[in-house]
């Protein structure tokens, strides 16, 4: 699954060292970056392996790409 993210941010966030782990966000769609907050979850529903998907809030939109 490929999705389009648009990110407003140009800088880096620490994190600084945990007692226990931290899940950094990879999929680009939590509203709490740089740490994953479960809209990963939402994406793999919605989300068909192949497709290219760009967001409108939680809503999925496939992209046609060649
Ligand atoms: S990996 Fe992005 S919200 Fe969990």
């Amino acid at each position: 699954m490929a999705r389009l993210i648009e990110h407003d941010q140009t800088g880096p966030v620490e994190v600084p060292p945990c007692e226990k782990s931290v899940w950094i966000c990879m999929c680009g769609l939590s509203k709490n970056p740089p740490y994953c907050d479960g809209a990963h979850k939402l994406a793999k529903q919605q989300e068909t392996e192949g497709k290219l998907y760009r967001y409108e809030g939680d809503q999925a939109i496939e992209v046609e790409s060649d």
